[in-house]
């Protein structure tokens, strides 16, 4: 896809066409869709977060729509780190946009195993997923609750891997600066936030009952970009690595808030349902609207707000 080069960056050694990155977890379980996502503007893309043994997630409904935003609790479903590492070597054969690896576990010895499996990959960053909040009736509370968790996690990954290691935080607890600074001084070479607010609950009330199977879920969209806005404003203003920032951005506009709040890159999610796959095409053209009315030369040249 031709794009201009005033979108493009340079992301830790990485050219890109342009800041917007397919996060974890939506339209990314396969390299189909990764590619998709590719073709129709994203300037990197995110495997969904991969397990050591494959996970078939909860049962439906797993997903509503609500005003301004959507929740959702897949419950990780996910081929397997194998299989999911093949699915990023097949996008790779078809493509030269980087690829983060996501990967969940609940214990350390669990994410060094992931680690050794996405060295030997193709993949060209991997993401620890430390704040899925919707597999917590299995697995308990999210680890990045908890800032010794998160820097033992991050420590041990960095010390295996041979890729740059991308701490995701959660946004549901009471100490995110605090958090994001045990990550970065564990070793963390970015840090990407946030994951799903919550989680909520929403109740069919003529059914009586909750609308999604697993009864509660993360919400994403619109409606948590302010608290995404903020906690990236936050965090970039108390760490030195880069952040990726997500959560609720569905136009340029957005775009250029997250990046105002100090954001690296920007992650488009949710916005797929709401504008379409090729809604990263838009946002594009939306960010290069921007820069021409306001006379800037780079997406590169917007810079955190200071205030
Ligand atoms: C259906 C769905 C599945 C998700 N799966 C994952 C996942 O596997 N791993 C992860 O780190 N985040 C996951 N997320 C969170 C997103 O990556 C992102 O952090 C969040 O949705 C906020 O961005 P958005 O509002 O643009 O969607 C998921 C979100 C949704 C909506």
């Amino acid at each position: 896809m031709e794009q201009s080069k005033k979108l493009s960056s340079v992301f830790m050694n990485h050219a890109l066409a342009n800041p917007l990155v397919l996060p974890a977890g939506v339209m990314d379980v396969s390299h189909g869709s990764m590619l998709f996502a590719v073709e129709n503007g994203a300037g990197m893309v995110t495997m969904k977060s991969c397990t050591l043994e494959p996970r078939s997630g909860h049962p439906g409904p797993v997903v509503c729509e609500i005003e301004g935003a959507m929740i959702n609790a897949m419950g990780l479903c996910n081929p397997g780190i194998d299989r999911g590492l093949e699915e990023i070597a097949t996008f790779k054969k078809f493509s030269d946009v980087p690829v983060i690896a996501s990967v969940f576990a609940t214990n350390v010895s669990d994410f060094l195993k992931l680690t050794q499996s996405v060295n030997d990959s193709s993949a060209d960053f991997i993401e620890l997923n430390l704040s899925c909040p919707n597999v917590s009736s299995e697995f308990g509370t999210p680890l990045s609750a908890s800032s010794e968790m998160v820097a033992e996690i991050v420590r041990a990954v960095k010390s295996e891997s041979k890729l740059p290691v991308f701490a995701k935080l959660s946004p549901n607890t009471h100490d995110v600066i605090g958090i994001a600074r045990e990550a970065e001084a564990a070793g963390a070479d970015a840090l990407v936030l946030i994951n799903t607010v919550g989680p909520g609950m929403v109740i069919d009330i003529d059914a009586r009952r909750p609308v999604i199977s697993a009864k509660f879920g993360g919400i994403s969209g619109p409606a948590v970009k302010p608290i995404a806005v903020k906690l990236v404003y936050q965090v970039s203003g108390a760490v030195q690595v880069p952040v990726i920032g997500m959560g609720g951005i569905t136009s340029g506009r957005d775009v250029i808030e997250m990046l105002m709040a100090g954001a690296s890159l920007a992650g488009v999610g949710t916005a797929i349902y709401y504008r379409g796959i090729d809604v990263f095409a838009k946002i594009n053209a939306e960010i290069e609207e921007f820069l021409e009315m306001n006379g800037i030369e780079s997406v590169t040249d917007i810079k955190r707000i200071e205030c």
